[in-house]
């Protein structure tokens, strides 16, 4: 890839060359949801009553698909920036196409989809982090005003040559590995930790998001790392936001009690090894006092980067109703299988 100057904007306009005339863009992410088959128009009494609900889709399309107000707590943990492709066919000259069109700032994400970029596949963080804040906007309308959120995200160091994965949580999976190029510049440079989570978190902020807590999971068996020149990286992010109100402070739902012994913010769980060829899953531990202390008993708790579906067991388990979408069709039909097998009526 030629050496290229990149324009740092965060906020850009689709072209109308590429996305053509304008379309009603929530029916567009409407009918892609029900094409998938999984989903028909529902009434408030069927929203009600779906105790567990799984769909095969992109969370870009599912979320504005949910009702107004419906949601209690959303937990989850989407891709990483830069570590594997979840077996989806990626368009690796998107930074060029982009480029040609000479627009200047960040592609949204439905430009970026349609043409064939794929979620944590972004040339350069800074996509990343406005394409995934994008998702979480969308979030905001069927998370109730007292709902919480919370998100998992874990960090990447810069390599200009750095290692790409089809699936496995680093150094746990042995597979083969897709090797990129990424333009250095900026804050992009070799060795630098890119403090993903905390320039998402920042970005939150500025979109009115509350952060309550920037919990740090210490994962004490990570495996060995080659470097002899820094620490490994043994722990990942668990941001709680709530929406912060047109006035006064924000109210949220939050049980203190359901929190681990001492309720601090920093907790201890090893990293499992996963299921269903799905690495990257969630320990239930580390879960299950977010959905105790941020849900209420038969309230809505959403993933919609369910992946094994992990977030909606553990609140079924726990008199939860769960929710979620995954864009891997395997993984959305395993997470269905799985809630079958723990004796559930799941819809997917
Ligand atoms: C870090 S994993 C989540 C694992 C999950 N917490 C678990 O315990 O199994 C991220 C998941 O997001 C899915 N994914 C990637 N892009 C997506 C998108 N645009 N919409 C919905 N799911 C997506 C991947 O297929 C993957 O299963």
């Amino acid at each position: 890839m030629p050496r290229v100057r990149i324009p740092l904007q965060t906020k850009s306009k689709p072209t109308k060359h590429r996305l053509g005339p304008r379309r009603k863009r929530t029916d567009v992410r409407k009918t892609r949801v029900r094409e998938s088959g999984l989903i028909g128009s529902s009434s408030h009494e069927e929203w009600k009553e779906r105790n567990h609900y799984l769909v095969h889709a992109d969370a870009y399309d599912f979320l504005p698909t949910l009702p107004t107000n419906s949601v209690d707590l959303i937990l989850t943990s989407p891709p990483y920036w830069g570590q594997r492709s979840y077996g989806m066919q990626h368009n690796w000259e998107i930074l060029s196409d982009w480029i040609a069109l000479r627009t200047p700032g960040i592609p949204t994400y439905e430009w970026y989809r349609e043409n064939g970029g794929v979620l944590g596949l972004e040339p350069l963080p800074d996509w990343y982090i406005a394409h995934l804040i994008e998702i979480f906007e969308l979030a905001r309308v069927p998370l109730k005003p007292d709902g919480n959120l919370w998100i998992n995200l874990g960090d990447t160091y810069f390599a200009r040559w750095s290692s790409i994965r089809d699936n496995g949580r680093q150094g746990l999976a042995e597979e083969e590995r897709f090797r990129r190029k990424t333009p250095m510049g900026g804050y992009r440079q070799e060795k630098q930790l890119l403090l993903i989570p905390s320039r998402f978190a920042i970005g939150m902020q500025d979109r009115r998001w509350i952060l309550r807590n920037d919990l740090i999971w210490h994962k004490p068996n990570v495996p060995p790392r080659p470097e002899k020149d820094r620490l490994k990286l043994a722990h990942e992010h668990f941001f709680h936001f709530v929406k912060r109100p047109k006035e006064g402070r924000a109210k949220y739902f939050y049980d203190l009690k359901q929190a681990e012994t001492h309720a601090t913010d920093v907790v201890t769980y090893n990293v499992q090894p996963g299921e269903d060829e799905h690495t990257a899953t969630f320990p239930p531990k580390l879960i299950e006092p977010r959905i105790l202390s941020s849900s209420p008993i038969g309230g809505v708790v959403l993933d919609p980067f369910c992946g094994t579906g992990r977030t909606l067991l553990v609140a079924a388990k726990n008199g939860r109703k769960g929710w979620g979408c995954d864009l891997v069709a395997s993984y959305a039909l395993n997470a269905k299988q799985a809630f079958t097998e723990n004796g559930s009526n799941g819809e997917a």
